[in-house]
């Protein structure tokens, strides 16, 4: 009994007094690096959380990257590409969000609008556009050169496959729509359809930053899937899917197979998880293992910030997945590789 009570006392006090925060920090998924150092330029001058997070996403929306973030890629079935972004003040708990964005390229900062200027969380589609031209926001359109050869490519040569349609008629695996509904008793069997996301149709930013004051902030953005029915909105802006953010205990930020991981909330879970005491490492592998344990073939990742800057991520369905980090114990930014279950 005495010598469990002095094993408890000096558990305590060690992890009181060597508790170290590494702050400020921001964490990204893949090898978006621009979007990263930009994050951090705003983080090291003292910036804000959320500044850093919508500076350093915007950086991706320009430079379109990977193709799946910002204008000019994912076409829908239209040959349109809509955007989805998130942003999300771990300090107010106050969300903004915006999905199926037509026809304005800043993505996260219309979504940084909603979060500022109105009283709502999440704008949709044409009207999120209207909304965004009131804030000052250009329209223009955001299909390029590239997007629209990929779209012509998918209709003319590959008779529109892969796409994301199932129990319709005519075949969605042999002909393009328009289709008509057509009921199935293989609706279980057929539930995964045969959309196999591969790497580039899934790499969607994530970000969760904390900065000098220990504010807490995450967001994503993306152009979502590639010929996606029009309409559809993936897990990014989806707020405890895409990325969460709570200032008493950090934020995450998830990607991949975004259709499946929404229904899971994994951002929120990873966070709670590490309410609940995990570290940042094992907090992102029960977000992932409870989606695996429904969906063994689905692909994605989910990484986790804690408020004191200990980082971790786990992923399944690739071999591996990369993250990028930049805080101040290193001169540059550093990219964490880690092995997917
Ligand atoms: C990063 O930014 C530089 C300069 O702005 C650019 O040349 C480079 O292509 C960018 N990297 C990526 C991966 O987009």
């Amino acid at each position: 009994m005495w010598f469990g009570t002095l094993v408890i006392v000096i558990s305590c006090c060690f992890s009181t007094l060597y508790t170290e925060e590494n702050i400020p920090i921001v964490v990204t998924t893949w090898k978006f690096i621009n979007s990263t150092v930009k994050a951090w330029e705003v983080l090291k001058e003292g910036g804000e959380a959320l500044d850093a997070i919508e500076l350093g996403a915007s950086v991706c929306e320009k430079q379109q990257c990977d193709g799946t973030v910002g204008y000019g890629g994912s076409p829908d079935e239209n040959g349109e590409t809509t955007l989805d972004a998130l942003i999300m003040n771990g300090k107010t708990m106050n969300v903004g969000a915006v999905g199926a964005l037509r026809g304005i390229k800043d993505a996260i900062s219309v979504a940084r609008h909603v979060l500022e200027h109105t009283k709502h969380s999440f704008l949709v589609g044409e009207l999120a556009t209207q909304f965004a031209v009131e804030m000052g926001f250009h329209r223009e359109t955001l299909v390029t050169p590239q997007s629209k050869e990929m779209w012509k490519k998918w209709f003319n040569e590959d008779h529109c496959q892969p796409n994301f349609w199932m129990n319709v008629k005519p075949d969605p695996r042999k002909s393009c729509g328009p289709y008509s509904k057509q009921s199935s008793k293989k609706y279980d069997e057929d539930i995964e359809g045969h959309m196999k996301v591969d790497r580039y149709n899934h790499d969607t930013i994530g970000m969760v930053a904390i900065d000098k004051n220990g504010d807490v902030a995450a967001g994503t953005s993306t152009n979502g899937a590639k010929f996606k029915i029009p309409g559809r909105i993936g897990d990014s802006p989806i707020p405890g899917s895409g990325a969460y953010a709570d200032n008493t205990v950090g934020g995450a930020a998830a990607t991949g197979d975004g259709d499946i991981m929404l229904r899971f909330l994994p951002s929120f879970l990873a966070v709670e998880e590490m309410r609940r005491g995990s570290s940042p490492t094992s907090a992102a592998r029960v977000a992932v293992e409870r989606i695996v344990a429904y969906y063994p073939d689905f692909m994605g990742a989910v990484v986790a910030l804690s408020k004191v800057g200990k980082h971790g991520a786990a992923c399944h369905g690739i071999t591996s997945f990369p993250y990028v980090v930049h805080d101040t114990t290193q001169e540059s930014y550093k990219v964490i590789e880690v092995k997917c279950s």
